[in-house]
């Protein structure tokens, strides 16, 4: 996407393909700034530590990890131990794991000599993919944003959306800003209620930031607001992203997904999740017994960063000391809460076989 009408990416390989290069998102909305990462040791750093985030960036941040390990040892053991290392970073997006596994699978049978420049060059296809799914996911999902503008009748089509699934997410287009993007692009009228995602605020932070440079009318709320908006008829869609999805289509995504799904649900709003096929977890069909919760720090609900007046990027306590606080950092919405699920191949319900058709295809 752009930035101050720069063509940009979440990620790229250095022309010497000794480090990969990201954004670091910690810092934005106030700065952008990019990090280099030099060894498969810097990029588990840095999915752990939220310099990269999002299920599909996560997951192709730690493709080109395994890739600059291939640049310094390309035994059968160091790539083992690198794609041990890169999956424990954070333990609920899938696509960690889906991409590690898919570097392993193809570096495994080649000899030490040739597994350097396979790497690499599966790394690049993993991200280029990635482009190619997003925008194939905003393809079907502009169909659904075109069916509603349609029946409101040229009046703007008011899309919620949570946490950030937007370009800084994956490599480029996001998943649920895909359809965003396209429907602007081709002139449909829409407006976005971001929430802004307490407690890191990546909906206030960075969709709103995406949003705003890609001049897409949007609004930041509270999280708290979004039932209250569908209950006055102000919101006609919702499209949110994912991070692992269960063989029968429970949804895991954001800390509060799924009370916007409730929400959804009384009011009649149809609510959509973006997902590439990567997000699939077919071995898992309970969504809500059976995915691993990330619990992060207190400190990110006891404390609160922001700009000073001074222009200084400072962190404050928001919350009285000596309470306790806890953090889970996602949440599961049940399948039969969700009325689609937009991939790469089409909307399709989130359902076993559906989503088994689905799993064949990929
Ligand atoms: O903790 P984060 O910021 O990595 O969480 C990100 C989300 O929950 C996104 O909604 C999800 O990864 C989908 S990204 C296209």
């Amino acid at each position: 996407m752009r930035v101050d009408g720069r063509a940009m990416r979440t990620l790229w390989a250095t022309p010497g393909r000794d480090a990969l290069e990201v954004i670091d998102q910690r810092l934005l909305p106030h700065r952008l700034q990019v990090e280099r990462l030099a060894d498969v040791a810097a990029v588990r750093d840095a999915i752990r530590d939220m310099v990269v985030r999002g299920a599909p960036l996560i997951g192709a941040s730690a493709a080109y990890g395994i890739a600059l390990q291939a640049n310094a040892d390309t035994g059968d053991a160091a790539l083992r131990e690198a794609g041990a290392m890169l999956k424990a970073a954070r333990p609920t997006a899938v696509n960690l794991a889906w991409a590690v596994e898919r570097m392993l699978a193809r570096l495994r049978p080649l000899p030490p000599g040739q597994r350097r420049d396979a790497a690499w060059a599966e790394a690049e296809a993993i991200a280029e993919e990635d482009v190619a799914v997003n925008a194939a996911i905003g393809r079907h999902g502009l169909a659904l944003l075109q069916e509603m503008a349609a029946r409101k009748g040229g009046a703007p089509v008011n899309v919620l959306t949570h946490c950030n699934a937007g370009w800084l997410a994956t490599v480029d287009w996001g998943t649920a800003t895909a359809p965003i993007y396209q429907a602007h692009a081709a002139g449909l009228p829409l407006h976005v209620w971001v929430d802004e995602t307490r407690p890191r605020n990546q909906g206030a932070s960075l969709t709103a930031w995406e949003l705003g440079h890609e001049g897409v009318p949007h609004t930041v709320i509270a999280d708290n607001a979004g039932g209250h908006l569908m209950q006055h008829g102000r919101v006609d869609l919702v499209i949110v992203g994912c991070d692992r999805v269960s063989a029968r289509g429970d949804v895991c995504n954001k800390i509060g997904t799924y009370l916007k799904a409730l929400a959804a649900h009384d009011n009649g709003v149809p609510f959509h999740v973006a997902m590439p096929c990567s997000t699939l977890d077919p071995s898992l069909s309970d969504g809500l017994a059976e995915i691993p919760i990330e619990e992060r720090s207190a400190r990110e609900v006891t404390h609160i960063a922001g700009r000073a007046a001074s222009g200084e990027v400072i962190e404050v306590q928001v919350v009285a000391a000596g309470s306790a606080a806890a953090n889970p950092a996602f949440d599961v919405t049940p399948a039969r809460l969700v009325s689609g699920l937009i991939t790469e191949h089409g909307v399709v319900a989130a359902e076993e076989g559906a989503l088994r058709r689905l799993g064949a295809r990929a």
